[in-house]
């Protein structure tokens, strides 16, 4: 049988582009793109969509009945900075609409699902350079709280259910066709909208917060290939750490500067510098490496040429 799937969440940030790629590999008729909102004209426009809550057990099941879905992305979850100001909405969200997909695998009615978890899972008790795979994890922001849990649950119903449910620890996620949804690497993409439009930023992180990042093609390539591995090829069932490049705010200024020499930076960290202070710095991700083939193709010099020009052509469209 083909697969049918549907993505749930799928007008973010990362749903977005997850959504035209899979379209492309699998015919538009056969990816479904869901949220509690319309996305971008270009996902809108290039096959089936429909409003759907993630919390909304009995909606999501009626969807997957329609369409006949086979496999799920679930996408939708409220992000690091947000979730600090509603914990218990980010709670409620993030947990409940994993249960319902997790007990749909379970149910037979779902033969794949593919959950994101983060590196918001690791705390400051967590060693901050090379962050093994399996580590101490103590997070102290909600989001992360609620990611470590998830990957429990996941493993959890593989083990004792057989639900083929796989997972990626993604980095700060860099890219230019949608807005970041509330995280706090989001500095690495309005550096390069404020670096075009002003010649200036000023970075709500501090100079030296080191994080781990990933240009979205990347991404969405370590997506796609973890749901198309073998099963016997995913020896872990909580979630894949993944890495690409680590850089500073400062770093990263002066690798704008290469190409736009009179870009200023300043610094005003806020709330957002705990939250990075307490994340690993880089991250070993040897098991995907060993376990599915995981190779990323985007380094520093890389990601931001590509930035700079997709940021430039996206604000020069919009002025026209
Ligand atoms: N972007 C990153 O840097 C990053 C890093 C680590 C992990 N992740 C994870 O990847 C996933 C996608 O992240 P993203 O950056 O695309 O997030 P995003 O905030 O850009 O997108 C989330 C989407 O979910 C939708 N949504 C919110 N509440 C919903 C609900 N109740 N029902 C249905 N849809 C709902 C939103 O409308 C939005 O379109 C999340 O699980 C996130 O935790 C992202």
């Amino acid at each position: 049988m083909a697969d049918k799937i549907l993505i749930i969440g799928a007008c973010g940030q990362i749903g977005t582009e997850l959504t035209l790629k899979l379209r492309e590999i699998h015919g538009a008729e056969a990816v479904v793109a869901s949220d509690i909102r319309e996305g971008a004209e270009e996902l809108m426009q290039s096959g089936p969509f429909e409003i759907l809550d993630a919390t909304d057990e009995p909606g999501i099941r009626a969807v997957v009945k329609k369409y006949e879905i086979n496999q799920v992305y679930l996408m939708a979850a409220m992000l690091s900075a947000t979730a600090e100001k509603a914990p218990m909405k980010a709670w409620n969200l993030n947990m409940n609409s994993l249960f319902h997909i997790l007990e749909m695998g379970k149910e037979g009615l779902i033969d794949k699902i593919f959950w994101p978890s983060s590196i918001a899972v690791f705390g400051p008790t967590t060693p901050k350079d090379q962050t093994p795979q399996i580590t101490a994890m103590e997070p102290t922001t909600v989001y992360g709280i609620s990611k470590q849990t998830g990957e429990r649950w996941c493993e959890y119903f593989h083990r004792k259910f057989g639900v083929d449910v796989r997972s990626i620890r993604y980095p700060g996620i860099i890219s230019y066709k949608t807005l970041p949804g509330g995280g706090t690497t989001d500095y690495a993409i309005e550096i390069f909208h404020e670096a075009l439009k002003n010649k200036s930023y000023t970075s709500f992180l501090a100079k030296d917060a080191e994080l781990p990042m990933m240009y979205m093609d990347d991404a969405i390539k370590a997506t796609i290939d973890i749901m198309e591995a073998p099963s016997e090829k995913i020896s872990i069932r909580s979630s894949y750490n993944l890495a690409a490049i680590n850089f500073t705010p400062e770093v990263l200024a002066k690798e704008i500067q290469k190409h736009l020499k009179d870009f200023e930076i300043s610094y005003e960290p806020d709330f957002r510098q705990q939250i990075a202070e307490s994340w690993p710095s880089s991250i070993d991700d040897s098991q995907a490496r060993s376990d599915w083939g995981w190779k990323h193709d985007y380094d520093l010099e890389k990601m931001t040429s590509t930035m700079l020009k997709g940021v430039g052509e996206r604000l020069e469209k919009s002025t026209k």
